[in-house]
C-alpha cells in the first residue's frame, strides 16, 4: 500500500500546470536535526518534498521547471560513497534518481551552487517556501546574487518571487483514493492502539506506561513513529492542552485524556480519547463526558459539502455552553453567551485542524476573507472538549480538576463524510463495557 510513482508524476504535474511558463520551483529536504551530541533525531522527509517526490533523504534539493527540455524534474542528492554506505546505509545516489524516483536530470548536491543559478536564469517567477528555513532563504539569495552579477552579460534575473505555499498546499488539501486508503489504515492502528489502551489501563499504572501499549501497537503495525508526541493526562493533568510529561501516576477515580495517532505511510492519524481510569466513570465525568461527546456528533454533522470551515466550531461551541448553563457553571442566555465566548475559559481551541502528511496539515481555512467550504476529499479533525482547571473560581468543587477532550478523523464526502476512526468505541456504555472486560 504505497503511493506509486505515477502518482507523485501527477502530483508534480499539477503543480507545474499551476506555476505556468517561465517559472521554477525550489523545495529543500528537510535538514538532519541533531537530539545531542552525535546524536540526530530520526530523519522524516519535509511534508511538501516528500508529497512531490516520495524522496526520503536528507541533503536533497528538488526543482521543478515547466517545460524545461532536457526535463521538468531536476534533483540534487547525496551522491553514493561505499565508505558512507557501510556505516549509515542506502544512499540513492543522482544515477539511480530517475530510474526510482523520476528524476528527468540528477545532479550531487555538491554541486548545486554551480548547477542551479544557471536553472533559475531567465525565469520570471522563482516559487519557494519563503521564511521557513533560513538557511535555505540565503542560499537561494546567494543564487540570485550569481545571476545579477552575470547582468552584464546578457543574464536575467528573475522578475518575482513567489509563494509556493498557495498552490502546493491546497493540492495536499484534496486527498486522492490512495491517500485516503493510507488516511484509513492510519486510522485504523491508531483506534486499535486505543482499544488496547482502554483495556490496559489500570490505577497505578504510570502515564507513560500507558503510552507503551500505544506506541508498541504503531510500530508492531509498521508504523516507526507516532505522528506527534502523544498526550497521556490523568486527572488535572488533562487540563493542560499539551501535557506530553506523561510521567505521572495514573489515580483511581480520575479520567485520563489520551491524544496518540500514527503516522502511516506518511499520513497522520490524530484521535483522543478520555476513559476512566477504574472503568467506570463518576456522575460528574458522566455529565462532562456526554456534553463533549453530544458537542462532537453536532459538530460532525456539520462536516458535508457545502459547510464551511467554521460550522462544525459553531455547532460544538452551542452544544457546550448550553451544557455549562444547564449544570449552572454559566449563567445567561445562550444566545449572549456565544457572543461573547463565556465558554473559552472551559473550551479554549478550536474544533479541529486539517489533516495529511501532516497532523496540523497544511491548506487555507479562508478563502478571500471567508471561511472556506469544505469539499469531498478534505479530512479534517473533529475534537471537542471541556477542560475546568483545578482553581478555576466560582465553579463547583466537584466539576473542577476535570478534562475531556473526543477527537476523530473525518473525511468530506460527496454525500457527507465518513469517519476514518470510528473503530474506537466512544459513548459512555460502550467504554464501560469494554473496560469491564479487561482482564486481570
Ligand atoms: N494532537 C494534536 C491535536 O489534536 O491537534
Ligand atoms: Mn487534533
Ligand atoms: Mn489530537
Amino acid at each position: 500500500m504505497q503511493i506509486s510513482a505515477k502518482e507523485f508524476q501527477q502530483r508534480r504535474q499539477h503543480l507545474m500546470a499551476l506555476m505556468g511558463e517561465n517559472s521554477v520551483a525550489i523545495l529543500p529536504a528537510a535538514p538532519v536535526r541533531t537530539r545531542n551530541r552525535d546524536v540526530d533525531h530520526p530523519y522524516r522527509q519535509d511534508s511538501d518534498f516528500y508529497y512531490l517526490s516520495g524522496f526520503t533523504e536528507p541533503q536533497a534539493v528538488m526543482v521543478l521547471k515547466p517545460g524545461r527540455k532536457h526535463g521538468e524534474f531536476i534533483l540534487f542528492c547525496r551522491e553514493r560513497d561505499p565508505e558512507r554506505e557501510l556505516w549509515d546505509g542506502y544512499i540513492t545516489g543522482p544515477e539511480r534518481a530517475g530510474e526510482l524516483f523520476g528524476a528527468d536530470d540528477a545532479f550531487p548536491i555538491n554541486d548545486i551552487n554551480d548547477i542551479l543559478p544557471g536553472l533559475i536564469e531567465g525565469c520570471d517567477k522563482v516559487y519557494y517556501s519563503m521564511g521557513s528555513n533560513q538557511d535555505f532563504d540565503n542560499k537561494v539569495m546567494s543564487w540570485i546574487k550569481v545571476i545579477r552579477s552575470k547582468v552584464r552579460n546578457g543574464a536575467q534575473p528573475p522578475n518575482e518571487f513567489m509563494v509556493l505555499d498557495h498552490f502546493l498546499h491546497d493540492l495536499r488539501l484534496y486527498k486522492s483514493k490512495k491517500e485516503v486508503q493510507l488516511m484509513k489504515q492510519a486510522g485504523k492502528i491508531s483506534a486499535e492502539a486505543h482499544v488496547m489502551g482502554m483495556r490496559a489501563c489500570r490505577a497505578g499504572l504510570w502515564e507513560y506506561q500507558l503510552e507503551g501499549v500505544y506506541l508498541n501497537h504503531f510500530i508492531q503495525n509498521g508504523c516507526r513513529s507516532s505522528a506527534y508526541p502523544s498526550i497521556v493526562g490523568g486527572g488535572v493533568n488533562a487540563c493542560t492542552l499539551h501535557y506530553i510529561e506523561n510521567q505521572d501516576k495514573l489515580r483511581e477515580g480520575d479520567l485520563v485524556l489520551v491524544d496518540a495517532g500514527c503516522e502511516y505511510q506518511y499520513y497522520a492519524a490524530d484521535i483522543t480519547r478520555t476513559y476512566p481510569v477504574s472503568g467506570v466513570f463518576s456522575p460528574e465525568q458522566k455529565v462532562l463526558y456526554q456534553m463533549v461527546l453530544d458537542a462532537q456528533a453536532a459538530a460532525i454533522k456539520q462536516v458535508k459539502p457545502g459547510s464551511h470551515w467554521d460550522q462544525p466550531h459553531q455547532a460544538a461551541i452551542e452544544v457546550i455552553t448550553q451544557g455549562l448553563l444547564d449544570i449552572g457553571i454559566l449563567k445567561g442566555r445562550l444566545s449572549d453567551l456565544v457572543a461573547k465566548e463565556a465558554y473559552k475559559p472551559y473550551y479554549m481551541h478550536k474544533t479541529g485542524h486539517w489533516l495529511g502528511l501532516d497532523v496540523h496539515d497544511v491548506g487555507e481555512y479562508k478563502v478571500g476573507g471567508e471561511w472556506r467550504l469544505l469539499e469531498p476529499g478534505m479530512v479534517l479533525t473533529v475534537e471537542p472538549g471541556i477542560y475546568i482547571a483545578p482553581n478555576a473560581k466560582g465553579i463547583a468543587k466537584k466539576w473542577r480538576g476535570i478534562g475531556i477532550r473526543i477527537e476523530d478523523d473525518v473525511l468530506v464526502t460527496k454525500e457527507g463524510c465518513e469517519i476514518l476512526t470510528d473503530q474506537v468505541p466512544k459513548e459512555i456504555d460502550a467504554i464501560e463495557q469494554l473496560m469491564s472486560d479487561r482482564s486481570g
